[in-house]
């Protein structure tokens, strides 16, 4: 059978993670193409009379919810999440995650721990066997330059994100800037979480190992969407 394109994948696992959403949750709302078709399904929930709110994990997450109806709130408000729905870079079979392609995993990650489950939802071309992406690190613009030599002492290969269709670095919805580095195979996920998140200067990291426990990831697949077990 043909591999299902990305965006159809993405959708069917979008709609089933929106299956897990009851009436009076407050909802963690992750930020990228993939959760979008969940809000979306949320979105039409909505419209049907699902009493739900959302915590948007980044301005985008913010700006769509908004055009799809979908009520917000924030960590101030529900510091304790129903559950959180996001997306990923790389999913591997523990269900450790690497985020961050669109610089929000700072945020996601806060809304991840403050979420009873947290809901990946993934098309099957990022389920790996060993994590290996790029990491991505959201910096203290102050401390860019010694924490990239840190990242290099470590074996690393570090590279400062540039904006597209703005010159110069990209600047997340915090302030910060992010750094991309590369470590190859990451055999040990956990400890290298532990590592870069000491790194003065360093915000956030995009290697996610504390949530597996509470972690269901969907797949979209065919037919619809398959949900994966440890
Ligand atoms: C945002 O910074 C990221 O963590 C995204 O959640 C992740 O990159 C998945 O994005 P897509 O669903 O667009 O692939």
């Amino acid at each position: 059978m043909d591999a299902l394109a990305p965006d159809v994948a993405k959708e069917a696992a979008g709609i089933r993670a929106a299956e897990m959403v009851e009436d009076g949750m407050v909802i963690g709302l992750g930020t990228g193409s993939t959760v979008l078709f969940a809000m979306q399904q949320i979105s039409r929930k909505v419209r049907d009379g699902l009493d739900i709110t959302g915590v948007p994990t980044s301005f985008q997450a913010a700006m769509r919810a908004r055009e799809l109806g979908i009520p917000l709130t924030t960590l101030d408000d529900y510091p304790v999440l129903d559950l959180a729905i996001d997306g990923a870079d790389q999913v591997d079979p523990g269900f450790r995650v690497i985020k961050g392609r669109g610089a929000a995993q700072l945020r996601e990650k806060c809304v991840a721990a403050a979420a009873g489950r947290f809901i990946i939802v993934s098309d099957p071309g990022k389920l790996v066997t060993m994590l290996d992406a790029a990491v991505p690190l959201e910096v203290l613009p102050f401390a860019v330059t010694p924490v990239q030599s840190v990242l290099k002492g470590l074996g690393g290969e570090p590279v400062l994100r540039e904006g597209q269709k703005k010159d110069g670095p990209v600047i997340t919805d915090n302030g910060n800037m992010v750094i991309d580095c590369r470590f190859g195979c990451i055999h040990q996920p956990e400890q290298l979480e532990l590592i870069l998140t000491t790194i003065p200067g360093v915000l956030s990291c995009g290697i996610f190992c504390g949530f597996t426990e509470k972690t269901t990831v969907i797949v979209g697949d065919v037919p619809g969407a398959r949900i994966l077990s440890r």
